[in-house]
């Protein structure tokens, strides 16, 4: 099963790829968390993207299309995978069509996952992230605390600030949000498009995603 996730900054992408992940055992592929994984290892995709990620740009399409080519065709997608952050313009968009026709793996949902802009702010600089990178779990500091202040729950890894939640990088990073927009209507055409209401617990947004994927399956 091939599933794709669209959202503004701190809609819950994560979140909820992580929750889907565990329950349908599928790789979840988050750009956002394989683009800091280049830039921490010093790769030449991770070089390149770095400067727009810590203003809060969009990365140049060509080195996601070129990033998600090689990890689509990795042993353990085999089976299908869940898309996060990407494609997040209408090139890449383009681009995924293209590759998912030659590996034969076509798209079954789009999860659109909407939430009130005026949420999203607090939801973002209130994010702390697991360091270890086998982990990436994400909490909140007032919605979902870990039990043990700055301690991960999961592997107890020490729990880290992103670099790029800052209100000022925020800010530009709704910004860049418009360009993913077309994505929508681009879907909608291709009749993959759901939307979920994202301003709800995660239990609850978990049960509505659930409902469409196993619809579309
Ligand atoms: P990326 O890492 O993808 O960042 P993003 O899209 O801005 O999304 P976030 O990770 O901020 O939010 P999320 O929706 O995953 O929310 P989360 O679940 O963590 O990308 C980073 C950068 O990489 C970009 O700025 C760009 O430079 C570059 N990039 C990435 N992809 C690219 C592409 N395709 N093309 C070009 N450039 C690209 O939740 C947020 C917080 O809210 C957490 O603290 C969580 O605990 C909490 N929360 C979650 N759900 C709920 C809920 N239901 N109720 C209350 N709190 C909740």
């Amino acid at each position: 099963m091939q599933i794709l996730f669209l959202g503004p900054p701190g809609a819950g992408k994560g979140t909820q790829c992580q929750r889907l992940s565990a329950h349908l055992k599928l790789p979840h592929l988050s750009s956002g968390d394989l683009l800091r994984e280049a830039v921490a290892k010093g790769t030449e995709a991770g070089a390149k993207a770095k400067s727009f990620m810590d203003k809060g740009a969009l990365v140049p399409d060509e080195v996601l299309i070129n990033m998600f080519r090689d990890r689509l065709q990795e042993s353990d997608c085999a089976k299908g995978f869940i898309l996060d952050g990407f494609p997040r313009t209408v090139p890449q968009a383009e681009a995924l069509d293209a590759l998912l026709a030659d590996l034969k793996k076509p798209l079954n949902t789009v999860v659109d996952l909407q939430v009130d802009e005026a949420l999203l702010k607090e939801r973002v600089l209130g994010r702390r992230t697991c360091g270890n990178k086998t982990c990436n779990a994400v909490y909140h500091i007032k919605f979902n605390p870990p039990k043990k202040e700055n301690i991960c729950d999961l592997c107890a890894g020490e729990l880290t600030q992103r670099k790029d939640d800052t209100p000022e990088v925020f800010l530009k990073r709704m910004d860049a949000y418009e360009a993913t927009k077309p994505l929508v209507p681009y879907y909608k055409k291709q009749g993959h498009l759901r939307t979920i209401d994202g301003d709800q617990t995660p239990d609850k947004v978990f049960a509505d995603i659930l409902k469409v994927v196993q619809v579309h399956a």
